[in-house]
């Protein structure tokens, strides 16, 4: 972009600290079919941490059953490896708090990072910070996790992650956030 683009850059087009009505030609379709928007707060009993594994836990922020979408907080408390998987759809990741890599490929993602992957990848997640790692995740399709030998184990995806979800709130009384289910 040049600096003669930028001058001329008129959005956003306000300052006004006020809600404003914008014209919706299918207002009242919107209004019929819409889905609305959700929030979860950082708050635990609108999302509990949920053990994965004896050294993480998930935060479970999203389930999407039309596409097998499901967004999450997963979080390794101290150096250790989240199994070998293979991906059947897309994940948007980005780092929030320590560092974590894959064995397959050369870089570490500390916070800021983002990492993006696709259909047919394979890899192991490890995290050598003594801290762990906190990522973000917004994930599409299945995975399907392997063993040490190459042998596969399970498929999780967005039922999994509903059951993960909803048998750690039954056995802790903790309530079902409708905000999760989009
Ligand atoms: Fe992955």
């Amino acid at each position: 972009m040049t600096m003669s683009t930028l001058t001329k850059m008129t959005a956003p087009p306000s300052s006004a600290y006020k809600i404003v009505d914008v014209p919706e030609a299918y207002a009242e379709v919107i209004k019929r079919h819409g889905i609305p928007g959700t929030f979860v707060s950082s708050s635990e009993q609108e999302s509990p941490w949920v053990p994965f594994g004896p050294n993480a836990a998930i935060r479970h922020l999203l389930f999407d059953t039309r596409h097998n979408i499901f967004s999450n907080i997963l979080w390794m408390r101290s150096a250790g490896v989240i199994g070998t998987h293979k991906h059947r759809g897309t994940v948007v990741m980005v780092c929030l708090e320590g560092s974590a890599r894959y064995l397959e490929y050369d870089w570490v993602a500390g916070p800021g990072s983002f990492i993006y992957e696709t259909p047919g990848l394979v890899h192991t997640l490890v995290s050598d910070n003594p801290d762990g790692v906190k990522l973000f995740g917004w994930l599409q399709g299945p995975l399907e996790f392997y063993d040490d030998k190459g042998n596969f184990v399970e498929t999780i995806d967005v039922w999994w992650f509903i059951n993960h979800y909803e048998s750690y709130c039954r056995e802790h009384g903790i309530p079902i956030n409708k905000q999760l289910y989009i």
